[in-house]
């Protein structure tokens, strides 16, 4: 079915009164009795959303139960979230309420960042914990769905303040989004009762696609509204990289064409695709990686410093990256971007099965599980200064890293010795082992004049003793307080698209590409490494 938005009659005046009424005492009953919850007592808290009800589409998936719900239970866990919250799980098949909090309490155990299970914030959390189960493919489940949240502003308290989470496949945001207008829960009520939409990644499947995407969105939430996730920009790393870069005036003198030979940046995974064979297919790394992971990291290097960290001003200096950056054309393509699929090999030490032989992969499969690119971004600061980025599976570790090659000396004194000309290194790891290095030239001990290169290293596990959260602990809160700062607007995804769309459209059109062409366990194709050599560099060794 296709729902068209119907007219949504006016909220009577009564009862967005009663709401705001209602968002006013829990606050000054938040505020007051620390009963409400008792985790809560004696503990200075700095930033609780306002109360409200999470709204988990896709409850019963594999990211819901892996992500998103181990990430409630920690902001409930730590004191982040409000008394008056509500978790309504929705989904297609049939459970209890007790028979649903039993199986996530599982998975939550299994994935929780800190274990065990502290038990009386899951009791707690529990008590919160409803399931819905609901066909998107229906109107009456949305009808229930709305009934059962206004009851719940009721029961609860959470005063008409919804987030709609859609951890969905992607082919179901705009029916989900489409019934939500259709039922008037996308209308927010002047002074009381907010409602937001987080969409998961990928956001459409190329630029055209996107825009559809975007229009469906836009006829029933406003863009303020919408908050498309990225997880990568929840990463504790990847925000001290804002940190890091506008915090700190010494590295701004040199983050330019001048000082800079050339940017890497690295997402390797040494997974294959285990169990999302079919999900797979339909991506590969280009779709899955390369438009967000690589391209966010990439914005976050290259962009301008923004005036305030205000989620606009941010994302209008991450814009202009994206559409700085120069489009690829055919030839582009051809010399400049460089696809791979493994074959079988070995990996951490243990034999890894080829892509092709991967459960629910074809066996003649031309699906990219690899990509590499030189890119640049015309524009003052950057022209001239490639950007060289690679993803890839089954890599022969995990590690997602930035480096910033700088320049050699102008006048290379130490060459008759061992020392490198190019010594200067700054590399960011965003994961594991987080931390910022910097590669400087040191002479050796002893009377000669040996020079080698040597590592300042700033270590984040060691450094601050404490745990990062996960990302979507923190995009979560952010979604909830309101702060879109870390997510993506439609503008953002529209420009990585057109970054993108170019390069799966010349693939099509050129010859199949030899598949495989670099063992499970290598670093990638051939051809990737000649990418560099070309310009007389090379990758980094991780
Ligand atoms: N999994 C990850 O690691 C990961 C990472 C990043 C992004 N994502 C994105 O997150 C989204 C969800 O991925 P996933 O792996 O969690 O998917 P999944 O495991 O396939 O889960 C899909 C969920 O949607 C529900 N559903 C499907 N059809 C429905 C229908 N007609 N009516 C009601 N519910 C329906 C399923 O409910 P039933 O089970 O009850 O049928 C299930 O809860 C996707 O957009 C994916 O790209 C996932």
């Amino acid at each position: 079915m296709s729902p068209t938005r119907a007219p949504v009659p006016p909220v009577p005046a009564r009862t967005a009164r009663q709401l705001r009424e209602a968002t006013s005492s829990a606050r000054r009953r938040h505020r007051a009795d620390p009963d409400l919850n008792p985790l809560r007592k004696g503990l200075r808290l700095e930033r609780v959303p306002d109360p409200c009800c999470f709204v988990l589409f896709g409850a019963t998936g594999d990211l819901a139960h892996r992500k998103v719900i181990p990430a409630i239970y920690q902001l409930w866990r730590t004191n982040l979230l409000p008394a008056e919250f509500s978790l309504v799980a929705v989904a297609r098949r049939p459970y209890t309420d007790e028979a649903f909090v039993a199986e996530i309490r599982a998975s939550v155990e299994a994935n929780s960042r800190v274990r065990p299970i502290d038990e009386g914030a899951w009791a707690e959390l529990a008590k919160r914990i409803t399931y819905q189960q609901l066909d998107f493919g229906g109107d009456a489940g949305f009808d229930r769905l709305s009934e059962r949240l206004d009851a719940l502003d009721e029961e609860r308290g959470t005063a008409g303040n919804r987030l709609f989470y859609l951890a969905t496949q992607p082919s179901q945001v705009t029916e989900i989004v489409h019934q939500l207008g259709r039922v008037g829960l996308d209308h927010e009520l002047r002074g009381a009762g907010w409602r937001r939409v987080v969409i998961e990644k990928p956001f459409g499947r190329d630029y055209e696609s996107a825009r559809r995407l975007n229009h469906e969105v836009a006829k029933v939430f406003r863009e303020s509204q919408v908050y498309r996730i990225d997880h990568y920009l929840g990463k504790e790393t990847v925000r001290n990289l804002l940190v890091f870069r506008f915090g700190n005036g010494i590295f701004e003198p040199v983050w330019n064409r001048s000082y800079v030979d050339h940017v890497q940046i690295t997402v390797a995974e040494s997974l294959g695709v285990e169990s999302r064979g079919a999900f797979y297919e339909e991506t590969g790394a280009s779709r899955d990686i390369l438009q967000n992971h690589l391209l966010q990291l990439m914005t976050l290097v290259a962009m301008e410093p923004p005036s305030s960290f205000h989620a606009d001003a941010l994302r209008d200096q991450k814009l202009q990256v994206l559409r700085a950056i120069t489009t690829p054309d055919t030839e582009h393509v051809r010399h400049d971007v460089v696809r791979g699929q493994y074959g079988p090999g070995w990996v951490e030490g243990a034999a890894a099965a080829g892509y092709r032989e991967e459960p629910e992969v074809d066996p003649e499969s031309e699906t990219e599980t690899y990509v590499a690119g030189r890119f640049t971004i015309d524009d003052w600061r950057w022209s001239g200064v490639p950007f060289y980025l690679r993803a890839g599976k089954r890599l022969p570790k995990r590690a997602t890293e930035i480096a910033i090659q700088f320049k050699e000396v102008p006048l290379p004194l130490f060459r008759e010795s061992t020392g490198d000309p190019a010594a200067n290194v700054l590399a960011m790891r965003i994961q594991p082992d987080e931390g910022i290095m910097l590669r400087f030239a040191a002479k050796v001990p002893g009377l000669g004049l040996d020079v080698r290169t040597v590592n300042m290293d700033f270590d984040y596990g060691t450094s601050f003793a404490v745990d990062s959260p996960d990302a979507y602990e923190t995009l979560i809160l952010d979604a909830l307080l309101g702060d879109a700062s870390l997510f993506t607007r439609a503008d953002e995804v529209e420009a990585a698209w057109a970054v993108v769309t170019p390069i799966i459209e010349g693939w099509a059109a050129m010859p199949a590409p030899r598949f495989p062409n670099y063992a499970a366990g290598a670093w990638g194709p051939e051809a990737a490494d000649e990418l560099l050599e070309r310009d007389g560099r090379r990758w980094r060794r991780i």
